[in-house]
């Protein structure tokens, strides 16, 4: 992987190149006119982070290329803020103050919602594995033209700034976690089985980690949360008995929320 500018160079695109080369620990290569295709060639590259000016791209040697964009939040945070039910949302009891780990962070869609929930009384922290993955939806979480979304956009630059995002392995962070230092726990891991999916899911299976939850780690979760973990698992998988969990959310047609209560009343 290398971070390169659009092919002008200009000044903020290299800082910000520079920048993000840094967090990703990767080389920052000055473009000089260079084609994309010839650099991953020459460089023996899977893929390349261009920063352009108005948005920083993945692209890929192979499959889809990749841009921080909130397409289906758009969609739910309206829905919120005309009242509408969201059924993570009811998955996982939120309301304003809670303070919720989201250990699987991906492109952030579901982090967004619940720090437009839980509001600036409360608390999200994203847990992302992958460096790729972190390093650019912080990017996109913090420089996206939120702007330019009506009605939406003030609520949810906001929601976007509140997330701190930690570019670490779950398994290592809620191990170290004191017990009940959030009230939510949230997982919403990589299913096994492919379903027809967007291109941003296809940017996850390509450079996310795809690996199946323990059941031990959802003790050690339960100990961290004060009040629910909370799993989004495939509608009717064999994951709710794998992992012992009993009450069921239905999300449509195709996936569904599994719940551990820890200490609710
Ligand atoms: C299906 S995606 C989550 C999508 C996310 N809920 C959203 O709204 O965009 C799962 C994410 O969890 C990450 N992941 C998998 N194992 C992890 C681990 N052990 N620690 C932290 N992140 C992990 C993957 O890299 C991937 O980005």
């Amino acid at each position: 992987m290398v971070v390169v500018t659009t092919s002008q160079d200009k000044k903020e695109q290299i800082e910000l190149g520079q920048k993000l080369a840094t967090e990703i620990d990767c080389p920052f290569v000055l473009r000089k006119q260079q084609r994309l295709s010839q650099m991953m060639r020459d460089l023996s590259l899977q893929g390349i982070i261009v920063v352009e000016t108005q948005q920083v791209t993945l692209q890929t040697r192979e499959g889809p290329s990749f841009y921080f964009h909130p397409n289906m939040v758009k969609h739910r945070a309206h829905a919120f803020l005309k009242d509408q039910p969201d059924v993570m949302v009811k998955a996982m009891n939120l309301e304003p103050g809670l303070k919720v780990l989201d250990c699987t962070l991906g492109l952030g869609s579901d982090a967004l919602i619940t720090s437009l929930v839980v509001g600036k009384a409360g608390q999200v922290v994203g847990l992302e594995a992958s460096t790729v993955i972190a390093v650019l939806v912080k990017n996109g979480l913090r420089n996206y033209p939120w702007e330019s979304l009506p009605v939406v956009g003030k609520p949810l630059a906001e929601a976007a700034n509140r997330i701190e995002v930690i570019n670490q392995d779950h398994r290592e962070v809620l191990k170290r976690l004191p017990a009940n230092s959030f009230d939510i726990v949230y997982f919403d891991p990589m299913f096994q089985e492919t379903i027809p999916s967007s291109k941003g899911i296809a940017i996850l299976r390509h450079w996310g980690w795809n690996q199946t939850l323990d059941p031990s780690l959802l003790l050690e979760a339960a100990r961290v949360a004060r009040k629910r973990v909370v799993v989004k698992v495939k509608r009717g998988s064999q994951e709710f008995n794998r992992l012992g969990l009993r009450q069921v959310i239905e999300g449509g047609r195709r996936i569904s929320y599994g719940i551990l209560s820890v200490k609710e009343g």
